[in-house]
């Protein structure tokens, strides 16, 4: 594998990412799939803020009122031009489909004029190998946790492009339990920054909520359960006339799923072998989920790997970097790359293999 590595990134090859699943217009000139040369993110969360989550027509509108300015700006931020790319990385699911056909359009013109290889990303292995950007030494097999507003999973992987899920999450996502949990207490959205921050000021130990456990399925998620008792205590509170400590509710609510969360995570790479254990997705910028995970795996000897908060929520570095080792590894798209708002993680549905 070393070897492989090595020769990659002699290769030096840009890839041009780009990213407009959700609510951030986002491109990226990286090296080899690790050397980020440029990273423009576009957010529209100030839009969506007022309605308390992400409006899918008013994302697509900006998008595509955004994504040449941002394209353009990471290029001239990289100090390139188009005739420098090797590859168009684009993400191609899963995601809002009128989100994702701006990216792709986009992607398949710029392609079709230029000549340019174009290459569909999965966004949640773009998330994974965020990973790859920081982190020249870190190299797969390892397992991965990625946690977003979308997806709770935890991934083997087992080589770059290789993708095995070990556990799922049964019903809400990570960070949609922060963005619901949030909204509850009254911190607004984007909820996990604001009950990241909260929590500080508040006694983790303060309130007990229950640990989502699925029967005959230790390894996977379940986060609806959490919600409900959130919004149950919640509801006690105003009927018995009682205050509500929203930096204590923040705190106890975050505590257990991060317990939750690094129980899972660590459980699977002492499981399964894995002397590595990573993290991505929007939920591994929290600041106690890194720390309780970085913790654990000190105790159990394992390397643990986190992106700077930047590269874990949504952007085009991590896009460019998945790109490139799928671009490496000879895979293609053709002119008929589609949006696919389900797309599983390890599917190779909008690549020629
Ligand atoms: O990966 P991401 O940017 O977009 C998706 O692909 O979904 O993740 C966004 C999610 C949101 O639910 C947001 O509340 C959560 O990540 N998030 C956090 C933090 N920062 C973002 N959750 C907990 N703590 C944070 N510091
Ligand atoms: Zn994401």
């Amino acid at each position: 594998m070393k070897d492989l590595e090595t020769e990659l990134m002699a290769d030096g090859k840009l890839i041009l990412g780009i990213e407009s699943s959700c609510d951030e217009t986002a491109a990226a000139v990286v090296r080899a799939g690790r050397e980020v040369l440029s990273n423009v993110i576009y957010s529209q969360i100030d839009l969506h803020t007022v309605y308390g989550g992400v409006v899918p027509e008013i994302a697509s509108r900006k998008h595509i009122e955004k994504i040449n300015q941002v394209i353009k700006k990471a290029l001239s931020d990289a100090k390139v031009s188009l005739h420098d790319i090797d590859c168009i990385a684009v993400t191609y699911g899963p995601g809002l489909v009128g989100a994702l056909l701006v990216g792709v359009a986009e992607a398949k013109a710029i392609s079709l004029a230029s000549g340019i290889p174009l290459v569909g990303v999965h966004h949640i292995e773009g998330h994974i190998c965020a990973n790859y950007l920081e982190h020249p030494d870190l190299e797969p097999p390892f397992v991965c946790l990625v946690a977003s507003g979308g997806h709770s999973h935890l991934v083997h992987v087992k080589g770059y492009g290789e993708y095995e899920i070990i556990a799922r999450t049964r019903d809400d996502a990570a960070g949609e339990a922060f963005d619901k949990v949030a909204r509850a207490i009254g911190l607004g959205y984007p909820g996990g920054p604001k009950i990241d921050a909260a929590a500080k000021s508040g006694d983790p130990d303060s309130i007990v909520f229950p640990l989502g456990k699925v029967a005959g399925s230790p390894l996977d998620f379940s986060f609806s359960g959490l919600k409900s008792a959130v919004l149950n205590y919640l509801n006690g509170c105003r009927m018995k006339g009682e205050e509500i400590n929203v930096n204590n509710v923040a705190a106890s609510f975050q505590k257990a799923v991060v317990t939750v969360l690094t129980e899972h995570t660590v459980g699977a790479a002492s499981q399964l072998g894995a002397g590595t254990v990573a993290l991505a997705g929007g939920v591994a910028s929290n600041t106690a989920l890194r720390e309780s995970i970085r913790n654990e795996c000190e105790k159990k000897g394992m390397r643990f790997f986190v992106p700077s908060p930047v590269y874990c929520t949504d952007n085009a570095a991590m896009i460019a970097a998945a790109g490139y080792y799928e671009f490496a590894a000879g895979h293609r798209s053709g002119y008929d790359l589609n949006a696919v708002p389900g797309l599983e993680i390890g599917s190779r549905a909008g690549l020629i293999c």
